[in-house]
This record gives structure tokens, sequence and C-alpha cells, in this order.
């Protein structure tokens, strides 16, 4: 599991995160709300030691993250898949050389490479443009080629992060049926962020919100629905300040 115990981080004067704490426990999906800038990125760059915390911390099982040396890093890593808001793919490689190139590091033999980057493809159904150029292809197809690159390292956990955006309504909602999919047949544990409040409803087991830096409430999506938090029902109701 990954907890976030009392997490801080300021860049210069502004405060970012103000003692975060959170539990994603295992084998559900959690969502991360918030508005844009609110910090949501930085959080999920704390679990992989993308950043540094200025006090508290990050555990994931049960380890704290900003305490691994440079090789339990790597080995971190491995179990934990990350889809960047952007699909940040290569533009000189094929999209299945793509996925292959996240397991470029792991040693596997040529055959085991192979069949997971296969596999890895079938599973966001992008079998028949594996060798098609990103420049190529929808925006849809560039955000799941980055999706299969991170399933391709049959990670544990999977962090997505503003996996919806820029995506129109139909293929926002095929994003969102792979998310759930993809926790079903591959058993991880997800931890979504997004300020997309119907993709929220869709996929959270669970349902959390930043707010000023902290949670401001955390529950299932129907107990999120029924707040009498102003703030929180602000927030999903997209009503203007
Ligand atoms: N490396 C950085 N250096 C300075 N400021 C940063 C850095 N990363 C994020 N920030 C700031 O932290 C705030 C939260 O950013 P971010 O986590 O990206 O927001 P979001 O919730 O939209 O993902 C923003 O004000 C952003 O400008
Ligand atoms: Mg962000």
């Amino acid at each position: 599991m990954i907890r976030f115990d009392n997490l801080h981080k300021r860049f210069g004067a502004k405060v970012v995160l103000d003692g975060f704490s959170l539990d994603v426990p295992d084998g559900a999906t959690t969502v991360l709300i918030g508005a844009s800038g609110s910090g949501k990125s930085v959080i999920l760059k704390h679990i992989v030691g993308l950043l540094q915390p200025d006090a508290g911390g990050v555990d994931v099982d049960g380890r704290r993250v900003d305490a691994l040396d440079t090789e339990e890093l790597v080995a971190l890593r491995r179990q934990i898949g990350y889809v960047f808001q952007s699909a940040a793919l290569f533009d000189s490689m094929t999209l299945a050389e793509n996925v292959r190139m996240g397991l470029a590091r792991q040693q596997l033999p040529e055959s085991e490479v192979a069949s997971r980057t296969a596999d890895a493809l079938a599973h966001v159904g992008l079998s028949d443009a594996a060798g098609r150029y990103p420049a190529e292809v929808s925006g849809g197809m560039r955000k799941r080629a980055g999706i299969a690159r991170a399933i391709a390292l049959r990670p544990r956990y999977i962090l997505w992060d503003e996996p919806t955006s820029g995506l129109d309504p139909v293929t926002s909602a095929t994003m969102d049926r792979l998310m759930r999919r993809t926790a079903a047949e591959l058993g991880t544990t997800s931890l979504v962020v997004t300020h997309d409040m119907r993709s929220a409803f869709a996929v959270g087991d669970r349902i959390a919100m930043l707010h000023e830096g902290r949670v401001r409430a955390v529950g299932t999506g129907e107990a999120m629905r029924a707040t009498s938090d102003p703030v929180v029902r602000q927030f999903i109701e997209g009503r203007p300040e």
C-alpha cells in the first residue's frame, strides 16, 4: 500500500503540500481530485522519488521512499507504472518500440520483451497500430500507448496523471473503461489524479479531494456526492468561485 504521511512541500515561497496524509489501499482505485495547480502531479512525483519532501514522507509497502538508496529506488520504480499527463512518447519510435523502451533496463530475455510488448498493446487495443508512429495516430491512441508502456512492466501500482484531460467525451469514457479493466484484469492498485469529476465517479472506489495542500474530504463517490462540505460541493458541481 501507498501511504502519505504528513507530506510538506514548497517551491520557494509557494507552499504546495501542507500536511498531506492519505492511505491508498491495495486492490482498489483511489482518485485524487483537486483544482489545476493544487499539487496533484507533485504528489505523484513523491511516490517515485522524483521529488523530495520538505517534511513528512511517502511509504510504499512500509518503506519510506526518500530513505531508499539508488538501487532500492530502481527496484521500487519497477513496481510502479506511471502514466504521464502527456503520453511522453518518443516521436522517432513506433508505438511498439516505445513500449519496448520501458522494458529496456529490465534485462529480460528477448522473447519475454516481445511477448510483454504484444500483450500490453493488445490490452489497450493497439495491436494493429503497433508499427505506427505517434504523429500518425490520435491523441487517445497516444495515451493508450503510454498506458501500454506502463503495464508492460507488470507493475503492482499504476499512477495515472490526468488520464482523460484533452480527450473528447467518448474517448474519455473509453479511457475510464480501460482503467477499470486494467485494475480488474491485472489486479493493480491505482491512484488516479484528475480534475474530471465524471471520470472520478466512474473509476473511483474512493475519492479524496486535495485542497490547500491537504486532504479536505475522502470517501466513496456516493459519500462525496452527498457531502455538505461547501468546498467539496463547489468543486464537484463545477460552480465558479
Ligand atoms: N519543479 C517545480 N518547481 C517549482 N514549482 C513547481 C514545480 N513543480 C510544481 N510546481 C508548482 O507547484 C504547484 C502544483 O503543481 P502541480 O502538482 O503540477 O499541479 P496539478 O494539481 O495541476 O498537477 C504549481 O503552482 C506549480 O507551478
Ligand atoms: Mg498535474
